[in-house]
C-alpha cells in the first residue's frame, strides 16, 4: 500500500487527491499537516484521514508516509520538495512545478539523485482525452499549421493565491501553463516565443496573458500557436484548443477536465464530426500513474526534461512580456 501524506490542507486537495484514492487500488491517504494544526486537523475529520502530524516538516519526516503530495503555493513547492526527497518520500507535486526553471531543474535533479519519484500534477495528460487529441492530429488533420489555445477564469477573488507574486501568482503560471502544455503536446516540440503582452495589476502580476509561439519544424515551415490566459474577475470561464492544419481542423471543448463535460469537432473537407471522451476524472488517471510510477518505476509523462521545458517556456513567455520569472530578481 502507497501511503500518501498531504502536506497544506489546501482547497484543491480533496478533489485532486482524497476522493482518488478512494478509487484507485494500493494507495491510501494517511495523513495531513498545515501550518496551523487545528487547521489539519478540521481538515482530517473532514476527509477521514488518520493522522495530523504538528508542521510541514514533521510530515516529510514521518514514518507514516511514503509519499508527499505538495499542494501550497507555487513558490514554496521547491522547498518542500527538496525537504521531502531529502527524507526519502516520492513526491506529487501541484502544478506549476516551481516559480521558475532553475528550480524546476534542481528539484528533478533532487529526484534522480534520491532514486524517488517526483512527479508534477498536471493531471489532464493522464486522461484518455490527451491521447485521443493527439491521435487525431497525427492522423486527421494533415500538416499542422496554427494553433489556439485558451483557458480563462473570472470567479477568483483577489484575495486567492493566484493573484499573489510573492507566492508564484499570475494568470500564465495559474492558468497559461495549460494552454501551453496542450500546444506542445500537439506540436511534440518546444516552442520560441515570437511575442508577449500581459496586463498587469498591480505591476508584474499578470492578470491576463497573450503569447505567440513558433515551432520549428525539419525541412518545412514552422507551426504557429497563440496561448490566452486570463483570470480578469468577471471574465468568462473556459478551456478550448483549436489547431489547424493542411486538411482539416480539430476544435476542442474542455482539454483541462473532460470530467466535466467534453467535446472533440473534427472537420476535414465538408464532413464534420463531434466525439467525446469519457468522464472519468483526470485526477484519478493521475493517481493510478503515480501509484504506477512508484511501484512499477512507469515514467511519468509529467516530471523530468517536460517539466523543466513548461517552466523554461514560462519564464521565455514572462521575459518576451517585459516582466520577470517569479522567483527572479534580474
Ligand atoms: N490540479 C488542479 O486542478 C489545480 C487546481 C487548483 C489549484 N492547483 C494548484 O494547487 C496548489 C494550491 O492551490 P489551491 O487553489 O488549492 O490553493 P489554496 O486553497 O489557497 O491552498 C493553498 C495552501 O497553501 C498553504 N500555504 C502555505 N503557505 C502559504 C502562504 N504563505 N499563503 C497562503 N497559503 C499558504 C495553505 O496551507 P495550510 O493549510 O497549511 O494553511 C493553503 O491551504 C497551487 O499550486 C495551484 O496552482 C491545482
Amino acid at each position: 500500500m502507497l501511503r500518501i501524506g498531504i502536506l497544506s490542507a489546501a482547497s484543491i486537495a480533496p478533489g485532486a487527491l482524497v476522493d482518488p484514492a478512494r478509487l484507485v487500488d494500493g494507495v491510501e491517504v494517511t495523513a495531513v499537516a498545515a501550518r496551523d494544526r487545528r487547521r489539519a486537523e478540521e481538515f482530517a475529520y473532514r476527509h477521514d484521514i488518520a493522522n495530523v502530524l504538528d508542521s510541514y516538516s514533521a510530515l516529510c519526516s514521518s514514518d507514516l508516509v511514503d509519499a508527499v503530495y505538495i499542494c501550497t503555493p507555487a513558490t514554496l513547492h521547491h522547498h518542500w520538495t527538496l525537504a521531502a526527497l531529502a527524507a526519502g518520500k516520492h513526491v506529487l507535486c501541484e502544478k506549476p512545478l516551481a516559480a521558475n526553471a532553475i528550480e524546476a531543474a534542481e528539484m528533478v535533479a533532487a529526484g534522480v539523485a534520491a532514486n524517488r519519484v517526483m512527479m508534477e500534477a498536471f493531471h489532464w495528460k493522464y486522461h484518455p482525452m490527451a491521447g485521443r487529441i493527439r491521435a487525431i492530429c497525427a492522423n486527421e488533420l494533415g500538416s499542422i499549421e496554427h494553433m489556439e489555445a485558451s483557458f480563462t477564469i473570472g470567479h477568483l477573488t483577489n484575495r486567492a493565491i493566484q493573484f499573489d507574486l510573492s507566492l508564484g501568482g499570475g494568470s500564465l503560471m495559474d492558468l497559461g501553463v495549460y494552454p501551453l502544455q496542450w500546444v506542445r503536446w500537439v506540436a511534440q516540440n518546444e516552442p520560441s516565443i515570437v511575442s508577449a503582452h500581459a496586463v498587469c495589476d498591480p505591476p508584474g502580476m499578470d492578470l491576463q496573458m497573450d503569447a505567440d509561439l513558433r515551432f520549428d519544424r525539419d525541412g518545412g515551415a514552422g507551426v504557429t500557436a497563440h496561448v490566452h490566459s486570463s483570470m480578469q474577475p468577471g471574465g468568462p470561464m473556459g478551456a478550448t484548443l483549436d489547431v489547424r492544419g493542411s486538411s482539416g481542423s480539430l476544435h476542442v471543448v474542455n482539454p483541462l477536465a473532460p470530467q466535466m463535460g467534453n467535446s472533440l469537432t473534427v472537420v476535414v473537407g465538408d464532413v464534420s464530426r463531434t466525439e467525446e471522451v469519457d468522464r472519468s476524472t483526470t485526477y484519478e488517471h493521475q493517481l493510478r500513474a503515480f501509484v504506477a510510477a512508484v511501484v512499477s518505476g512507469q515514467a511519468p509523462l509529467t516530471g523530468g526534461a517536460d517539466a523543466i521545458a513548461t517552466m523554461t517556456a514560462v519564464d521565455a513567455i514572462y521575459r518576451t512580456a517585459g516582466l520577470l520569472p517569479r522567483g527572479s530578481t534580474v
